[in-house]
């Protein structure tokens, strides 16, 4: 168990890579509070965890609500004691061409994607701070690097938060608080079962791998992330995506 008594805060547990990831820490002996966003889902979720669900805890958030973001932080310490990891998974996408964009696209996934991102970095950050030890972890994506045609706003999003890891672990470094992002490639999940059949294969052919990710193995690099065994490394993005986009 390489994560016992840590108590991590996961953003979007409730399914897909969230619930994947809430899975994986709790095997690995965290304290796992995680959020979505209807008590519908945060309970569907618990009864999916099985007897595992006696480490897991969820809170309604909406991240892109700072207020909201800075309470529920509050929260996990009053209830689970500390928080020693974030990790920054709640995204949307509201995907159209350019010229069809709609403000309310744009400032959705904006607002969800990169401010929800900062207002969870922003109030785990002086408990982490006190505590001088920390671990934030921000599931950027593959088009945050390469882009993708109908998802400027989402890119713009991604690749956002690729520059805030940077300028997070350069500010919190000497607290020993380590910032990283992972950049998933095309994984299996509620979000991507609605991409159109055509769409899917054409990604397949530009995957080296030959294969879509599966949720679990995002939470592998999640685990490394947060573990020990990630100590020297801050401010980098990995990228878990079969080879698609290679540096
Ligand atoms: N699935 C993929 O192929 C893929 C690829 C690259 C990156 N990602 C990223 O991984 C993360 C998880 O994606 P997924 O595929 O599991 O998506 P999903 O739609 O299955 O889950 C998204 C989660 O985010 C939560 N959420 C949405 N809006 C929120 C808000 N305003 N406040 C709080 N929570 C909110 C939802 O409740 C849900 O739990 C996202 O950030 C996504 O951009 C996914």
């Amino acid at each position: 168990m390489r994560l016992k008594d840590k108590v991590v805060i996961v953003t979007g547990g409730s399914r897909g890579i969230g619930l994947a990831l809430v899975r994986r820490l709790l095997a690995e002996g965290a304290k796992v509070a995680f959020t979505g966003t209807r008590q519908e889902s945060l309970d569907k979720a618990i009864a999916a965890l099985g007897d595992s669900a006696a480490n897991a805890k969820g809170y309604i958030l909406d991240v892109a609500q700072s207020a909201a973001c800075e309470a529920m932080v509050k929260q996990v310490i009053t209830d689970l004691g500390a928080v020693h990891v974030l990790v920054n998974n709640a995204g949307i996408t509201k995907d159209t061409l350019m010229m069809r964009m709609k403000e309310e696209d744009w400032d959705s996934v904006i607002d969800t994607n990169l401010k929800g991102a900062f207002n969870c970095l922003k109030a785990v950050t002086r408990p982490m701070m006190g505590q001088r030890w920390g671990r934030i972890i921000n599931i950027s994506s593959v088009v945050g690097l390469m882009g993708n045609a109908g998802q400027v706003n989402y890119a713009a999003s991604k690749a956002g938060m690729l520059g805030m890891t940077k300028a997070a672990a350069k500010e919190l470094a000497s607290r020993n608080i380590t910032v990283n992002a992972i950049a998933p490639g095309f994984i299996a999940s509620d979000m991507t079962e609605v991409i159109a059949e055509e769409a899917k294969k054409a990604y397949l052919s530009a995957i080296p791998l030959n294969r879509f990710g599966t949720g679990d193995e995002i939470a592998s690099a999640v685990v490394f992330l947060a573990s020990d065994d990630s100590a020297y490394i801050t401010g980098q993005t990995l990228n878990v995506d079969g080879g698609m986009v290679m540096q």
